[in-house]
């Protein structure tokens, strides 16, 4: 794929492959690690509007950015124009070049208090949202699914509304609320909303692989494509997608990530936590099940990385 160039307001990426904001994993140590093969723009993990105003401990520790984040970019979510704006103008997030908006998560706890994909049903309240949050000066970018009911595409309408009201980018995930993380990628109606406006127009969803990001990019005609769950199975898919040169093993990467997060947190913590990440690295792996399910009992990071030498 022919990388290019995304300008998003007052910034300018390096390419248009972006990594997606993935909660409970792109902590800023793997985020660094996928900017290493070449990821062109990257994203905390989506931090609460409310816990950044009550500067919750979790929360500030969520937008702890890697030093190769050139262009620091945080996704918020929440429900209300007011707290939104003012976490934007916080203490927080001063240092931030981007701030990505949170309209497309389809989890009940976010869905039920009017945040997430639940804005989606609601555009009069996202673009309250989306103005005040513009209206900063900051350069706001937004995250959409296709609609919060199956069927029912509200990305046209929503991506007017969202260019009319300020944002400097839109990213389109390709399927519905009820579709959680499942099924087809809608690129036609993608390419509905890359046709309707002018700001750059991310397309999202399905891609593992250089071939994948070829399709959803030709099909969509969009600015670029960002990429999820591909990205943590093999973080050296940025470097295919871009056609550079690389040298993947899981081993060294999650020693890499180790070490990196072993500079802000203790290691039991960061072991507790590999239990989760480590069968996303042993996806397709060639060994027997019960060498992996060694990994889910994990204590110390120690174990971790003696385990990886049994491979
Ligand atoms: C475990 C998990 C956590 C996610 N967390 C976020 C998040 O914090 N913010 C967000 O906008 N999307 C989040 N998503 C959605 C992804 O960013 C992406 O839109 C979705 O996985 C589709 O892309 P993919 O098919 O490449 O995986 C999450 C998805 C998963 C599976």
């Amino acid at each position: 794929m022919l990388p290019k160039s995304v300008k998003i307001g007052s910034v300018q990426t390096e390419n248009n492959v972006f990594l997606a904001p993935l909660a409970g994993y792109t902590d800023f140590a793997f985020r660094s690690i996928c900017r290493d093969f070449g990821a062109g723009l990257t994203f905390t993990e989506m931090v609460s509007a409310n816990g950044l105003l009550y500067g919750s401990r979790a929360t500030e520790e969520l937008l702890y950015t890697a030093e190769n984040e050139k262009i620091r970019c945080a996704q918020i979510f929440g429900s209300d124009a007011d707290i939104m704006k003012a976490a934007a103008e916080s203490e927080a997030l001063a240092s931030f070049d981007v701030i990505d908006v949170n309209m497309g998560c389809p989890v009940p706890k976010i869905f039920s208090n009017g945040a997430g994909s639940a804005l989606l049903n609601d555009l009069p309240k996202a673009e309250k949202i989306l103005s005040a949050l513009s209206s900063t000066g900051k350069n706001i970018t937004v995250k959409i699914r296709l609609g919060a009911e199956k069927g029912k595409s509200v990305a046209v309408g929503f991506a007017k509304m969202a260019e009319g009201a300020g944002v400097k980018m839109i990213t389109v995930h390709g399927r519905y609320r009820p579709d959680y993380y499942a099924g087809e990628v809608d690129f036609a109606e993608i390419a509905k909303v890359k046709n309707a406006v002018n700001i750059p127009v991310i397309a999202n969803g399905g891609v593992f692989s250089r071939k994948d990001a070829e399709e959803l990019m030709e099909k969509t005609g969009a600015d670029g494509v960002m990429v999820a769950r591909g990205a943590l199975a093999r973080p050296c898919i940025f470097s295919e997608i871009l056609e550079k040169e690389y040298v993947y093993s899981v081993k060294e990467v999650v020693s890499r990530q180790i070490a990196l997060l072993k500079t802000r947190f203790e290691d039991g913590r960061i072991a507790v936590n590999f239990r989760k990440v480590m069968p996303q690295y042993l996806k397709g792996y060639p060994a027997d099940k019960e060498w992996k399910k060694r990994f889910a009992q994990v204590k110390s990071t120690e174990e971790i990385l003696r385990l990886l030498e049994e491979a």
